[in-house]
């Protein structure tokens, strides 16, 4: 049995320790925000954060886990995190999903990017691409998702 802190709740997930956060997140808790797509690190689907950091939870085990605070796509929509908040408001705005699959990853990715920003910075769009180049979409919603990259920076300014 291990304790999963997800999203502020701690669970109590009886499953390996090697099992992958993200079907912990999916197939134990029922949390099915955070997707699966290569499941071997390469295309982001999966981003959730662990302590903060963006990690890829289709290959990162429960075990890793122990004693850390998970955050997931589903706490950027309950707005209960006020930067998740501006992200998901952002790509509403910007209207960025197409078939959506890659977006709660996006939306993870890009509030990491932001929450490790100094306080009322504007990144370049270097920065935002730099950023965003581990999640892949293959609808191309890049142009969209960097526009709501931006506007939620300006945002939480
Ligand atoms: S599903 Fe995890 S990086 Fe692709
Ligand atoms: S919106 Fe379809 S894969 Fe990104």
């Amino acid at each position: 049995m291990s304790a999963l802190h997800v999203n502020g709740r701690e669970h109590a997930v009886d499953a390996d320790p090697g099992t992958p956060i993200l079907w912990a997140l999916r197939d134990t808790l029922g949390m099915t925000g955070t997707k699966f797509g290569c499941g071997a690190a390469l295309c982001g689907a999966c981003t959730v954060h662990l302590d903060g950091q963006a990690i890829r939870s289709c290959i990162t085990p429960i075990s890793a886990a122990e004693g850390k605070k998970i955050t997931t796509i589903e706490a950027a929509t309950d707005g209960s995190d006020r930067t998740g908040s501006a992200v998901h408001a952002a790509w509403v705005k910007h209207d960025v999903a197409q078939c959506g699959y890659c977006q709660s990853g996006q939306i993870m990715s890009a509030t990491a990017f932001l929450k490790s920003l100094p306080k009322g910075k504007q990144p370049s769009v270097d920065e935002i691409d730099s950023a965003m180049a581990g999640n892949i979409c293959r609808c191309g919603t890049y142009v969209r998702i960097r526009a709501a990259v931006a506007d939620a920076a300006r945002t939480l300014a």
